[in-house]
């Protein structure tokens, strides 16, 4: 089959973010945009004579074309085999499953997460290493240098493959392979969870739960999961068919956004447990009737619950979370006397903790949570393992929780985002709160004294590779901790992300509501860094 080599220049701006490459649609629809990014790619990758690959997205617009364009640009390339979602789909965590399952060389994930999608909206693309995770840094860099020297990228002239026919077909001398989207994934859930016990508890006419999957990818993993293998009613999921514009929704799993779900749990005659998971399946919200999980909470329940899990019950071995997350997983580490390590934001920076076996639970404040059965977050993972306990316990979730802060604590914990800055704004705050660090320590702030201030230096204690400013961060003796950082998966402007937690283990004070307890430590996030002055925003775009 002929091979066509193109000649191209660089686009500006090819620089994977948080999660991979990001962009509008209309921006990766431009000739040669994609091509060159995924020729990029390769060529950071070096020879892929004979090397493997998984390819999939989340099933948003432009996920089919873009496959198309992959799968030839592959075999121009060398790749021998390449495995490949039914119709394109495959929730990231899935996709994660197959790269592991298959030893595949590596795998591209076609999502741009929680973000919206359709004609208008978002696309985007990343490498998966073939430890089934987002490629470290030192790939990501690579393949952007690439994006920056590009002349040439190489493509076959075959014709399409047909995605939606299982089973094995040829494009030139590679083989691509459809496979079906739910299975293995589903397989490897049935070997993590008890799911005779879950399967009682969703059958025994005395719980009752619904499933958001907001017209997002992980619908048909749900659908199968909890409604076919584990008996739930029909209609436990709903918004349950993909669609390529995600119904015109922002599939967040937040309070703000999966706002049906939010609507019916906190409802007199709400379901005992409600979940939702984001556009590409790795995030996930937990709710109790009329109770919400902070998804740092969520990290520390589950963590000290793992005993109750058939993979975990021999114990875990440490738990990471991201800088940002609240602190309450530490204190379980600590009560379990295994490692706690702070990472930067981005689940990249778990893959090695988890491959050197230091870490078996990880989780973000950005309702992502997982563990060592994949190397990406998984949302359905989540809500099995809440599940799993609640079957376990036979407790509510407001219970279960409730005494969770009895025995450790409580971390009142907020994100407050401001979205659409001018990036020279958003900039220009982080350069104010910066010449400010080496003044903070030890001032007094009313009762709250500042014990660091500092913008986070990653040391990854495996490569030894170092990731600097990864936010401000001004911490207070008790542990209380203001942190600021711009969003690195955004599209327009900047977003600049406030996080704000503060710890309280008094019984009388354990049930306040959040944005009250934290009031005033919100206050003095505002003033130090004059986000009014600053920025003209009198209050944030989203809470959560
Ligand atoms: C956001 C979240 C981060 C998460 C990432 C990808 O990144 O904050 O925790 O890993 O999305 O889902 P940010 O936009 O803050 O860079
Ligand atoms: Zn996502």
């Amino acid at each position: 089959m002929p091979i066509s080599t193109v000649n191209t220049s660089a686009f500006e701006g090819q620089k994977p973010g948080t999660s991979g490459l990001r962009k509008k649609v209309g921006v990766f629809k431009q000739p040669h945009y994609l091509e060159n990014f995924i020729q990029s790619t390769f060529n950071a990758l070096g020879d892929c004579e004979g090397k493997t690959l998984v390819v999939g997205g989340d099933g948003r617009y432009y996920n089919q074309t873009a496959i198309q364009i992959i799968l030839k640009m592959a075999a121009a390339n060398g790749f021998s085999h390449i495995w490949v979602g039914q119709n394109g789909i495959l929730s990231t965590p899935a996709a994660s499953c197959v790269i592991r399952k298959y030893q595949a060389f590596g795998g591209l994930i076609l999502s741009a997460s929680h973000n919206p999608a359709g004609i208008d909206g978002d696309f985007g693309i990343k490498f998966n290493t073939s430890n089934g995770g987002p490629a470290p840094e030192s790939i990501t860099n690579q393949i952007y240098q690439q994006t920056t020297e590009i002349s040439q990228y190489r493509i076959s002239n075959a014709a399409d493959i047909a995605l939606h026919k299982l089973g094995l077909q040829n494009l030139g001398d590679m083989t691509v392979e459809v496979i079906d989207s739910v299975v293995d994934y589903t397989e490897l859930m049935a070997s993590i969870f008890d799911f005779p016990a879950i399967k009682a508890l969703l059958t025994s006419g005395d719980f009752s739960m619904r499933f958001d999957a907001m017209h997002a990818v992980t619908g048909p993993y749900a659908i199968e999961i909890l409604e076919k293998r584990l008996g739930a009613p029909a209609g436990t999921v709903i918004n349950g068919i993909p669609l390529p514009d995600f119904g015109g929704g922002h599939p967040d799993p937040n309070l703000t956004y999966a706002e049906q779900l939010v609507t019916e749990l906190f409802s007199d005659d709400a379901p005992d447990f409600g979940a939702a998971s984001d556009g590409d399946g790795d995030r996930n919200m937990i709710l109790g009737k009329q109770f919400f999980v902070t998804p740092s909470d969520s990290l520390a329940i589950l963590a000290a619950n793992a005993q109750h899990i058939p993979a975990y019950k021999s114990g875990i071995t440490g738990i990471a979370r991201s800088m940002p997350t609240s602190q309450a997983a530490d204190r379980v580490a600590e009560k379990l006397g295994i490692e706690a390590h702070e990472t930067p934001t981005g689940w990249k920076f778990f893959g090695n903790l988890l491959d050197a076996n230091r870490v078996t639970l990880c989780g973000e404040e950005s309702f992502g949570t997982g563990s060592n059965h994949i190397r990406e977050k998984d949302g359905l993972w989540a809500v099995l393992f809440w599940l799993n306990i609640l079957a376990v316990k036979q407790q509510s979730v407001a219970e279960l929780v409730n005494l969770h802060w009895q025995q450790f604590g409580r971390n009142y914990y907020t994100r407050h985002d401001y979205e659409g800055v001018p990036t020279e704004q958003a900039e220009a705050l982080i350069q104010h709160l910066q010449t400010q660090l080496s003044t903070l320590p030890k001032k007094q702030f009313a009762e709250r004294t500042v014990s660091y201030a500092d913008n986070f230096s990653y040391h990854d204690p495996i490569d030894n590779s170092v990731s600097e400013k990864q936010g401000i961060r001004i911490g207070f003796e008790g542990g209380d901790r203001i942190i600021y950082r711009l969003s690195g998966t955004g599209t327009e402007g900047a977003t600049l992300r406030v996080y704000i937690e503060s710890y309280e283990d008094r019984p009388a004070r354990l049930n306040q509501d959040t944005q009250t307890a934290l009031s005033e430590l919100i206050d003095l996030a505002n003033q130090l860094a004059k986000i009014v002055e600053l920025t003209g925003r009198t209050a944030p775009t989203v809470i959560t």
